[in-house]
C-alpha cells in the first residue's frame, strides 16, 4: 500500500533545471486562459441551455458555475505558488496525496482535455461546414461528420485536419504558439464586445419574464452544464516550467482570467436572453442568431466567421495544457518515457505533442462527441474535488504558505465548499454519464497497476 502512496518531493529548484524554455509572463497566462475558456461554452451552450433547462435564469447558473469554479481556482492558485512545476493538478495531487492519486488525477484531466479539444474540433466543423455550403461547396456525405450509420455519416475529415493543423501549431514553441492563441483571444474579445455594445439596444426586458420557467432544478441543471464554459482555466498551471515567475504569475494568470471571463459571460447572457424570448434560442449560434433576429445580418456574419477562427484558441490552449502534462507524466515513468522527449530546435516536448494530436484527431473525427460533453464536466468536477481536498492537506503537511505564495482564504471552510459544490454539480448529471465515468475511472487503475506502478521513477 505504501508503494502506491509514494510521493514526489515538493522542490522548487527543479522550476529552474526543466529544459523547456522559460519565456510566459503574466498576459501571456491570462490569455492562455481566455483563450481556453472563452469557446464553445458561450458561443453555443448558452443559447441551448436557456432554451432547455434554465430560460432567463441561466444567468444564476452562469453565478453557480463561476463560485464553484472560483473556489477551485482558489485551490488551483495556492497550488501553483507553492510547487511551481509542469503537470497541474496531476504534480500537486502527486506530491500531496502520493502515486496513485496523482495518477488518478491526471487522468481525469486527460479524459477533460482530450474531449474538451476534440469537440470543439467537431463544433468547428459544423460551422466550417455551413459557412462553405453558403458558397456552394458541398463534401460527401459520409466524409462530413462523425460515425453514424443511421445519418450515412462515417468520418469527420474537416474535424481530423483542424486537429492536426492545431497540433502543428503548439509544436512550434510556447511562445510562437501562444502568440497566435493571444491574437486569436483579441479577436473572440472584441466580437463579444460588438455584440454587447449592440444587442444591448435590443434587450426588451419583457424577455426576462417568466425569469424562471423551469424553476430551480432548471436553474441547477443549467449550472451544471455551463460549467463546461469554464473549462480550461487549469490550463494556466501547466505552463509552470515555462514561466518566468510561476510563483507570482500562475496565480495571477488563473484568477485573472477566470474574473474577465466570469463579467464577460453574465453580460452576454444578459444581453442575449434580453433580445431574444428564450424559447426561440435552441440554436446551434445563438449569438449570431440574436443578431439576425433584430435585423443586423451584417453584424451577425462577422460573429459567425470570428467565431470559427476563435474556437481554435480553445484548442490551440488545451492541447498546449495536456501536453504539457503528459510530458510530465512521461518524466515521471508513469506513461511511456518517450513522451517527455523535448525537441531540441523548439524545445516542447514533441513525442507528446504528436502522441495528443493524433489521439485527439481521432476522437473528433469518429466519436458523436455531443453525448460524452457531460463526461467532460463530470472528470473535472472530480479533479476539483480532489484539489480542494489537496489545500486541506498541503497545510496539514507543510503549513501555511510563505508570505510570497498565494493563500486560499478560510481554509479549510472554503475547500469543504468546494468539494460539496463540485459533488453536488456531479450528481446534476445523468446515469449514462455516471456509467462512463465508472469506466473511465476503471481503465485508469488497470493502467497504473499494468504500467505506471512498474515504471514509476519514484518506485526506482
Ligand atoms: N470552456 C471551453 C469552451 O467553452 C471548453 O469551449
Amino acid at each position: 500500500m505504501k508503494n502506491y502512496m509514494r510521493k514526489k518531493t515538493i522542490d522548487p529548484s527543479h522550476h529552474q533545471s526543466s529544459k523547456l524554455r522559460k519565456e510566459l509572463k503574466t498576459v501571456d497566462l491570462i490569455l492562455l486562459g481566455l483563450g481556453a475558456m472563452v469557446g464553445t461554452g458561450i458561443f453555443v451552450i448558452t443559447g441551448t441551455t436557456a432554451a432547455n433547462n434554465a430560460g432567463p435564469s441561466l444567468i444564476i447558473s452562469f453565478v453557480i458555475a463561476a463560485f464553484s469554479c472560483a473556489l477551485s481556482a482558489l485551490c488551483y492558485a495556492e497550488f501553483a505558488s507553492r510547487i511551481p512545476t509542469s503537470g497541474g493538478a496531476y504534480s500537486y495531487a502527486y506530491s500531496i496525496f502520493g502515486e496513485i492519486i496523482g495518477w488518478m488525477t491526471a487522468w481525469l484531466v486527460i479524459c477533460e482535455y482530450l474531449l474538451a479539444i476534440a469537440s470543439v474540433g467537431s463544433g468547428w466543423s459544423g460551422y466550417v461546414h455551413g459557412f462553405l455550403e453558403g458558397m456552394g461547396i458541398h463534401f460527401p456525405l459520409a466524409l462530413k461528420a462523425s460515425y453514424n450509420v443511421a445519418n450515412g455519416t462515417y468520418v469527420d475529415i474537416i474535424a481530423i485536419l483542424i486537429t492536426l493543423v492545431v497540433t502543428y501549431v503548439v509544436m512550434q514553441g510556447a511562445k510562437k504558439a501562444l502568440r497566435l492563441n493571444n491574437i486569436m483571444v483579441i479577436v473572440k474579445f472584441s466580437l463579444i464586445v460588438i455584440f454587447l455594445l449592440v444587442g444591448i439596444f435590443y434587450v426588451a426586458p419583457d424577455n426576462w419574464t417568466p425569469f424562471a420557467p423551469f424553476g430551480v432544478k432548471g436553474i441547477t441543471t443549467g449550472a451544471a452544464i455551463v460549467f463546461f464554459a469554464f473549462l480550461g482555466f487549469d490550463a494556466v498551471s501547466t505552463a509552470a516550467e515555462e514561466v518566468k515567475n510561476p510563483q507570482r504569475d500562475i496565480p495571477r494568470g488563473i484568477i485573472g482570467s477566470l474574473v474577465i471571463a466570469t463579467a464577460l459571460y453574465i453580460a452576454v447572457t444578459l444581453v442575449l436572453t434580453g433580445m431574444v424570448p428564450y424559447t426561440n434560442l435552441n440554436v446551434k449560434d445563438p449569438v449570431a442568431f440574436a443578431m439576425r433576429f433584430v435585423g443586423h445580418d451584417f453584424v451577425a456574419g462577422i460573429i459567425s466567421v470570428g467565431a470559427i477562427l476563435t474556437l481554435l484558441t480553445v484548442m490551440i490552449s488545451m492541447m498546449y495544457g495536456l501536453t504539457r502534462m503528459v510530458y510530465v507524466i512521461g518524466r515521471d515513468g508513469l506513461l511511456p518515457k518517450t513522451l517527455s522527449v523535448v525537441d531540441e530546435k523548439t524545445k516542447t516536448p514533441k513525442n507528446a505533442t504528436i502522441a495528443i494530436g493524433i489521439v485527439s484527431a481521432i476522437l473528433s473525427g469518429i466519436i458523436p462527441l455531443e453525448k460524452l460533453a457531460e463526461l467532460t464536466s463530470i472528470v473535472t468536477l472530480m479533479a476539483f474535488a480532489i484539489m480542494a481536498a489537496g489545500i486541506i492537506k498541503l497545510r496539514k503537511d507543510f503549513g501555511e504558505p510563505k508570505i510570497n505564495e498565494f493563500k486560499v482564504p478560510l481554509v479549510p471552510i472554503f475547500p469543504i465548499i468546494s468539494m460539496l459544490v463540485c459533488f453536488y454539480l456531479m450528481t446534476q448529471l445523468g446515469m449514462a454519464t455516471w456509467i462512463a465515468f465508472g469506466i473511465w475511472v476503471v481503465a485508469g487503475l488497470l493502467i497504473y497497476f499494468l504500467y505506471g506502478y512498474k515504471h514509476s521513477e519514484l518506485g526506482k
